[in-house]
């Protein structure tokens, strides 16, 4: 049976997430948009309300959320402000390779970390070479005893400044390509330095750097799943958060919607609201419908997962999906509204710089229609892959 219909307990976190969008970010989300402003004040507030940490696991006492449950929350959060809906969400990227490969100890002690110390943490994937092409790494880490010496520069990292923990992946065998990443935990010390904070076109609010190891020492513990095996760990990581930022993607959108509806009721134009021209309506019913149909494909590539199935295909579907959605909704809310859609002093152009990210990060729309065809035209392979990962 196919079902979305939400539980009282889901459709109690979504008002959560909501009420908390509606009152702590949305009244600062353009302040903060303008001067780059880092949201702490809001991390903090979402703490200590139980919005950040959802899938940390019960047993090291955190609420065990399911992905559905997630993504009620962050298309919520990104309704608000999706720039502090990254900076709240960014744990959860940097988490799930841990959940996925560190030992119980490792795992203990750092989301008791996250969730006792309110301690943020980083994804720490993409270089100034290896961006979509991951195995084009060259951070290095190199054995030493019982410990990992990294070297090497990550760019882009969400929080990356901020950051008590790094979730790095780095060449332990060089020539192997993708078959020579490892994943290691690193807890920030004087050898890691943020060399650059972006000045970014949208998401203003979170932070995003680059971080460098400088013969930073990591004790083998820390090592998440087998040496060598990182690639495959970044990739199932991919296929959990990607949902999430399907259901930013969404929050965007429908934020963008809701502006340029209500827009098109109050402007007047040619003696009637715009809202009365065909032209306009038309856009406004496929901006529903794409809104609509982002949130069935990110609500069923998160229900997969909490079924225990692979998603692979389905989280790229919703990612490529919403994002896209989000670039032409959020463009369409600056053409409903016209010259004014221009001006920052209204809403919609802070949207549509926003929603340009998300075409991007997590793998850009590019990335998930190639995964999209790969798992369309070689099923046979794919069939093997979720066995070898199973
Ligand atoms: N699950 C498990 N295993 C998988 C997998 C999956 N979803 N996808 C691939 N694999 C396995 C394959 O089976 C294969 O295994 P073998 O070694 O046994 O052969 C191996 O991984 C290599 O797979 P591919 O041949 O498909 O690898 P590829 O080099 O062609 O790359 C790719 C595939 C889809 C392009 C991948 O590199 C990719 O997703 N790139 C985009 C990276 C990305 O999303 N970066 C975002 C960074 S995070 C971020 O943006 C957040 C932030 O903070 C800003």
């Amino acid at each position: 049976m196919v079902d979305f219909t939400l539980t009282d307990e889901q459709k109690a976190l979504r008002e959560l997430a909501h009420d908390f969008a509606e009152k702590e970010i949305r009244p600062v989300a353009w302040e903060y948009d303008k001067d780059g402003t880092w949201p702490q004040d809001i991390i903090d507030k979402a703490w200590e309300v139980g919005l950040m940490n959802v899938h940390a696991p019960e047993e090291y006492g955190g609420p065990g959320l399911s992905y559905l449950d997630g993504c009620l929350i962050e298309e919520e959060l990104a309704w608000g402000c999706s720039g502090i809906a990254t900076s709240i969400g960014a744990n959860g990227l940097a988490a799930a390779p841990v959940h996925l490969g560190g030992s119980e100890e490792v795992k203990k002690e750092y989301f008791t970390d996250l969730i006792e110390n309110k301690a943020l943490a980083s994804f720490c994937l993409t270089e100034p070479d290896a961006g979509s092409d991951v195995s084009g790494m060259r951070t290095r880490a190199v054995r030493k005893g019982d410990k990992y010496v990294l070297n090497g520069s990550k760019c882009f990292i969400t929080n990356g400044t901020y950051a008590n923990w790094y979730t790095v992946y780095a060449k332990t065998d060089p020539d192997a390509g993708h078959r020579g990443i490892s994943a290691f935990l690193v807890r920030r010390d004087d050898t890691v330095t943020v060399d650059k904070k972006e000045d970014k076109l949208g998401q203003r609010a979170s932070n995003t750097a680059t971080i460098t190891f400088n013969d930073t020492e990591v004790d083998a513990k820390y090592l998440l799943g087998e040496e060598n095996k990182g690639f495959k760990l970044a990739m199932m990581t991919l296929d959990r958060t990607r949902p999430g930022v399907a259901a930013m993607a969404t929050g965007i959108a429908r934020a963008a919607f809701e502006f340029a509806t209500e827009y098109s009721k109050e402007r007047v134009q040619f003696g009637v609201p715009i809202a009365m021209h065909q032209a306009i309506q038309f856009m406004i019913a496929d901006m529903a419908t794409k809104v609509h149909l982002a949130r069935l494909a990110t609500w069923n590539s998160a229900v997969l997962l909490d079924q225990g199935r692979r998603n692979t295909l389905e989280s790229s579907h919703a990612k490529r999906f919403a994002a896209d959605a989000a670039m032409e909704i959020t463009t369409d809310a600056v053409q409903i509204y016209g010259g004014y859609g221009f001006i920052k002093e209204y809403p919609v152009e802070k949207l549509m710089r926003d929603a340009k990210i998300m075409q991007i990060y997590e793998g850009t729309s590019q990335i998930q229609r190639l995964v999209i065809a790969r798992e369309t035209l070689l099923p046979r392979r794919i069939e093997e892959q979720a066995t070898a990962t199973a």
